[in-house]
C-alpha cells in the first residue's frame, strides 16, 4: 500500500541526494573548489596568457624595423604613463597579472590531474578505450616545458642571470633600453636559438588545444560559431609559433644582426 500524499516524509527520503559526479571531489578543499570552477579559472588564466604571447608576438616582430625602433619599444613600455605614474606601473600590472594568471593556471591543472588520477583509481592502466588527441595527452608535458622555458626567457633576456643570459647582457637604465643588443647576443648562441624554435613549437601545441578547449568548456555549440572560433585558435597558434620561431631563425642566418 503506498503512503498518503501528506504523510511526513521518511528518514530515506530526507537524505540528501549525491551531487553530481562534477562535484564529487576529494581534499580538504573539495567543497570550495568544483571542478567547474577550477576548469573555468583554466579557461580564463589560459586566455588571458594566449592574449599576452599575441600583444607580445607583436612587440617581438618590431625586431624587424631595427634597433633603434626595438629598443624605444623597450623603454616606451617602461615609461609609458609618465609623469602620472611612476616608471615601470604599466610593466609591474602586467607582471603581476601574468604571475596571478600562471599560479592560477597550474593550481587548477595540478589539481584536476590529481583528481582525474584518482577518481580513474585501479582502472587507470585501461587505456584502450579512451579517445584522446596525442596534443590532449600531452597538454601536462607541455605546460611543465612551457613553464620551465618561462623561467629559462627571464633570467636569459629581462634578468641577465648568467651563464643563461649572454655574457654581453647589459641592464636597461633610466635613459636607455637594449633589448635588441641583448636579444641578437641571446640568439647568436645556436643552443639557445634552437630551444626558443622548441619551445615555440610546444607552446602552439599547448595553445591550440588549450584555446580549443576553451571553446568546448565555454559552450560553443553553434557548429559555424565553432568552427570559426576553432579557426581563431588555431590562427592565434600558427602565428604565435611562426612570427616568433622566425626571430631566432633570422638572427642565426645572420638576417637579423
Ligand atoms: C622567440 C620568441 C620570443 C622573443 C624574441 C621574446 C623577446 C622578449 C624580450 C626581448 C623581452 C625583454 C623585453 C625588455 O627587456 O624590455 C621579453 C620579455 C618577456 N617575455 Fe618574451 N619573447 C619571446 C617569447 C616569449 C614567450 C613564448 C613567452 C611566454 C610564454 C614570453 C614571456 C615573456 C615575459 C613574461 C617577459 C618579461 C617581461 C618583463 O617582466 O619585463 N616571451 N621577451
Amino acid at each position: 500500500m503506498s503512503a498518503p500524499p501528506d504523510a511526513a516524509p521518511t528518514q530515506a527520503a530526507r537524505v540528501k541526494p549525491e551531487p553530481p559526479p562534477a562535484f564529487q571531489v576529494s581534499g580538504r578543499h573539495a567543497k570550495r573548489l568544483p571542478n567547474w570552477g577550477l576548469k573555468l579559472t583554466m579557461a580564463l588564466t589560459g586566455t588571458i596568457g594566449a592574449l599576452f604571447l599575441a600583444i607580445h608576438l607583436f612587440g617581438n616582430l618590431k625586431v624587424y624595423s631595427g634597433a633603434e625602433k626595438f629598443n624605444a619599444y623597450a623603454y616606451w613600455l617602461r615609461h609609458v604613463g609618465e609623469p602620472l605614474l611612476p616608471a615601470n606601473s604599466v610593466v609591474w600590472v602586467l607582471r603581476i597579472v601574468l604571475a596571478l594568471c600562471i599560479v592560477a593556471h597550474v593550481s587548477g591543472a595540478t589539481i584536476l590531474w590529481l583528481r582525474a588520477r584518482k577518481a580513474r583509481g585501479r582502472f587507470a592502466a585501461k587505456r584502450s578505450h579512451r579517445v584522446r588527441s596525442w596534443s590532449a595527452t600531452l597538454m601536462p608535458l607541455t605546460g611543465v616545458f612551457i613553464l620551465a622555458f618561462v623561467l629559462f626567457h627571464l633570467a636569459d633576456l629581462t634578468l641577465g642571470i648568467k651563464p643563461l643570459a649572454p655574457e654581453t647582457f647589459q641592464e636597461h637604465t633610466a635613459t636607455a633600453a637594449f633589448a635588441y643588443q641583448n636579444l641578437i647576443a641571446s640568439f647568436s648562441r645556436p643552443a639557445a636559438a634552437i630551444s626558443y624554435v622548441g619551445a615555440m613549437v610546444l607552446i602552439a601545441i599547448h595553445v591550440s588545444h588549450g584555446l580549443y578547449t576553451v571553446v568546448s568548456d565555454l559552450g560553443a555549440v553553434g557548429k559555424r560559431l565553432r568552427a570559426v572560433l576553432i579557426a581563431i585558435a588555431g590562427l592565434t597558434a600558427v602565428f604565435i609559433l611562426l612570427g616568433n620561431a622566425s626571430i631566432p631563425v633570422a638572427v642565426l642566418l645572420g638576417v637579423l644582426s
